[in-house]
């Protein structure tokens, strides 16, 4: 399933480990993917796209130059910012891809570009912004706000009426517990437990997160 009309061909962004696991998403979904564009592929990388069936068409230009859906591969937050306002620009159209595998209750609202991996559940009446990857295995419950460009990593729990801000990083198995607000741009490091608010900027690590 995806949230942009009717099945179009996709081009992921980035032949990297993020951008195949996109792939397996965006074709379990139903989704056709035309192929990859990467602006510097390794040897390694062109090779399991290859195992995968893919191909890389080229690079960010040729997407540029034949504008139409696409789905950032690509884990950082700024990044994804950078190549999203030069595609946007460039007339193409960020997809939002929601693998199969995922539940996602009523009155969840995504943004352009939102993607959501294997296992992940988002209860009810969730706000996610654009271009915010939740990782497989993440759950997000009712009331709670991501922005835009947010990375959950895999198996993040961001319970009821939490609010995270833009550009968050949130590193595997990191918890942030209910009513908590996470500022933009912090990062909450792997396995650490959020119980009070972070500001923004910042990073924080262990149980409970400092
Ligand atoms: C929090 C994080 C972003 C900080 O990265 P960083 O700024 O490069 O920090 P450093 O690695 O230099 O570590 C700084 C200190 O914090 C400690 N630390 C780092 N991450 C920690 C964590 N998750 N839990 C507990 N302590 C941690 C380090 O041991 C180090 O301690 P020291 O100063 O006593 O030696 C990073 O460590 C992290 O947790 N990343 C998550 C990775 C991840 O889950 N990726 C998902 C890929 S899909």
């Amino acid at each position: 399933m995806t949230g942009d009309g009717p099945a179009r061909e996709l081009v992921i962004v980035g032949a990297g480990g993020h951008g195949r696991e996109l792939f397996d998403a965006a074709t379990r979904a139903g989704r056709p993917v035309l192929g990859f564009v990467d602006d510097s592929p390794t040897g390694e990388n062109r090779a399991r796209v290859d195992r995968l069936g893919s191909a890389i068409l080229g690079d960010l230009a040729w997407l540029e130059a034949h504008p139409g859906p696409y789905a950032l591969g690509i884990g950082t937050s700024a990044a994804r910012r950078r190549l999203a306002a030069r595609l946007d620009a460039a007339g193409a159209r960020a997809a939002t891809v929601i693998h199969p595998g995922a539940t996602v209750g009523p009155d969840v609202r995504l943004g352009d570009g939102v993607v959501i991996f294997d296992r992940v559940t988002i209860t009810t009446n969730v706000e996610i912004g654009a271009h915010t990857h939740l990782n497989v295995g993440c759950a997000v419950q009712h009331d709670s706000t991501l922005g835009a460009y947010v990375q959950l990593s895999p198996g993040v729990f961001v319970n009821g009426d939490c609010t995270i801000g833009d550009d968050v990083f949130c590193g595997t198995g990191a918890i942030v517990t209910r009513g908590c607000s996470v500022g933009v741009g912090a990062r909450v490091g792997a396995g650490a437990v959020v119980l009070d608010d972070v500001a923004p900027g910042t990073t924080v690590v262990g149980v409970p997160a400092r």
